[in-house]
């Protein structure tokens, strides 16, 4: 009998050389006259791992990694394919505690499944949710979604449902789904590993919001640096068009609805979603001023949903769980699960999935496992590049939308990065100021000209040159960006900024330099 093994496709995986992984078990199983099956499944999330092998046994998955391509004969030799003890063998797959400990309902199928085999996604629990969304009236759908919390998990964290009543109740014939799958966010990755690991969820969620809407046409738009990410998506549109769960009549309801995947060059500010929408029709990728929302005039002036991958994505759950069922997980008003993406400077790095309310301190310390380089942590950016630098002594915030910005900062698309205590945070604050300078799509000043602004200031400071004076200035800079800017690129660099100076005055104040004599 075929021995199934699984090596991820997920591009961290093949960064670290899950396809010469692939390539040596094929190998050296034809050389042994061994039947086996290679799945390239997306990933379990446990980077550090990477490229982490399965193989299906009795006993259920047992994994091993992280595995090298030198590793492979010697692993089939200790009866890999029997789920047999060596060196990198890291026991039953399900049991390892990161992955044990996780509410995995959003990535329930990620690194299970094959992610373009629509039988496996049918057989894993795959579209319970859009076969009973097709037997309600949309405003019952948009009810469902309401009730369950679902809040976007793109940053601003709006709440889906009411987002998608704006987009029914908007009077048009013609009326559009996009997807937000830009992912510019440095260190974030939960929208990739989705699109890589399992598609139809979606193409599912997307489905549901067009019936939801009456939108009959959606788009996925994502990036050029996401190659792997786009295959995965047009091979899943494909199929799942083949198989009529999109097209003229989704799964035989007599209801339309199909899509697309779309690919931008890559900018941070067409993550916005009016930037985004700009790209999208051809046109430069910079903010259009609200009002008009995208939801009464997006896509060609016409009604649009625009959300988040993961948001869209954790739509099936709830269509096929109930609200109730989703929004019992969580605290506060921050209802369900949320992907963390643990990055930077820290030893266990992955997509960690859980509902929301546990605090940064087990984030960082429990589950990260502290930092990688085995000094203490001392910063930790939470929400990307515009999320604010967390000292130790925030760590016991709970990770929730409320409680977050109750303490100056962002949840965003839940992105995490350590830092220890090598870093510099007047740098950092400065990055972040040179980070917008180059972003900024220049169309308000505040944005425009304060970001560079504010890198010269950052550099006096550096430099010791009225130091005093320099920081005022930062800080005066940051407010007139907080509330002139346009847009929540030029809006949110101050948070980085300010958090940096109020957390850490200590970097803000170095030595005066010695000018050399003469
Ligand atoms: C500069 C900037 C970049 C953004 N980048 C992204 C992005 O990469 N992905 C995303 O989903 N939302 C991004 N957003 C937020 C979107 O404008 C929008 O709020 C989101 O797509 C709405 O979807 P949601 O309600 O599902 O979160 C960005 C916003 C700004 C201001
Ligand atoms: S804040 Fe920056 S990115 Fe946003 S509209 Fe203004 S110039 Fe453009």
């Amino acid at each position: 009998m075929t021995v199934r093994l699984y090596v991820p496709r997920d591009a961290a995986a093949l960064a670290l050389g899950a396809d010469r992984v692939a390539k040596a078990f094929s190998r050296e199983a034809e050389a042994r006259g061994l039947d086996i099956t290679i799945v390239r499944n997306g990933s379990r999330g446990m980077h550090w791992l990477e490229p982490l092998v399965e193989v299906e046994t009795a006993e259920g998955r047992i994994a091993y990694g992280p595995v090298r391509p030198s590793d492979v004969p010697g692993l089939l030799d200790a009866g890999l394919l029997d789920g047999k003890a060596h060196p990198l063998c890291l026991g039953g797959t399900e049991e390892i505690p990161f992955l044990k400990n996780q509410t995995r309902l959003t990535f329930a199928r990620c690194g299970v499944i094959d992610p373009v085999s629509l039988e496996d996604y049918k057989t894993h629990g795959g579209l319970r949710g859009l076969e009973k969304a097709i037997a309600m009236a949309p405003a019952d759908i948009v009810k469902e979604v309401t009730d369950s919390g679902l809040r976007g998990r793109g940053g601003a964290g709006f709440p889906t449902g009411i987002k998608w009543k704006t987009v029914l109740d908007a009077p048009g014939d013609q009326k559009y789904i996009v997807c937000n799958a830009d992912e510019g966010d440095s260190g974030t990755f939960a929208d990739r590993m989705i699109m890589e690991g399992d598609p139809f969820v979606l193409i599912e969620g997307m489905a549901i919001a067009g019936l939801a809407t009456g939108a009959t046409k959606g788009y996925v738009y994502t990036r050029s640096e996401y190659p792997h990410a786009v295959a995965v998506m047009n091979e899943a549109v494909a199929i799942a068009r083949a198989a009529g769960m999109l097209g003229p009549s989704v799964l035989g309801s007599g209801r339309a609805f199909d899509m697309e995947i779309r690919v931008g060059a890559g900018a941070y500010v067409c993550g916005e979603e009016t930037a985004l929408l700009n790209s999208l029709e051809g046109k430069r990728g910079i903010v259009r001023a609200k009002p008009p929302l995208p939801a009464l005039q997006g896509f060609l002036g016409r009604p649009t949903v625009v959300n988040n991958v993961i948001s869209l994505a954790s739509v099936p759950i709830v269509m096929d769980k109930g609200a109730a069922y989703y929004r019992d997980f969580g605290m506060g008003r921050s209802r369900g699960t949320i992907p963390i993406q643990i990055a930077g400077n820290v030893q266990h790095g992955g997509l960690y999935e859980t509902a929301f309310g546990l605090t940064l301190g087990e984030i960082v310390d429990t589950i990260g496992g502290g930092t990688a380089s085995g000094r203490p942590v001392r910063a930790v950016q939470v929400g990307g590049p515009l999320g604010a630098y967390f000292p130790r002594a925030l760590f016991d915030t709970p990770f929730d939308y409320e409680a977050f910005a109750a303490k100056d900062g962002l949840i965003g698309h839940a992105g995490i990065t350590v830092f220890d205590d090598t870093v510099d945070m007047l740098k950092q604050a400065r990055f972040a100021m040179e980070f917008c300078a180059v972003e900024s799509c220049g169309k308000c000043t505040p944005c425009r000209i304060g970001s560079t602004r504010g890198v010269e200031t950052a550099d006096k400071i550096a430099r010791g040159i009225e130091p005093e004076k320099n920081r005022e200035l930062l800080a005066d800079l940051c407010n007139t960006m907080k509330f002139g800017s346009l847009c929540a690129l030029g809006g949110f660099t101050p948070y980085p900024v300010m958090s940096a100076m109020t957390h850490f005055p200590e970097d803000f104040s170095p030595a005066p330099m010695v000018e050399a004599a003469e």
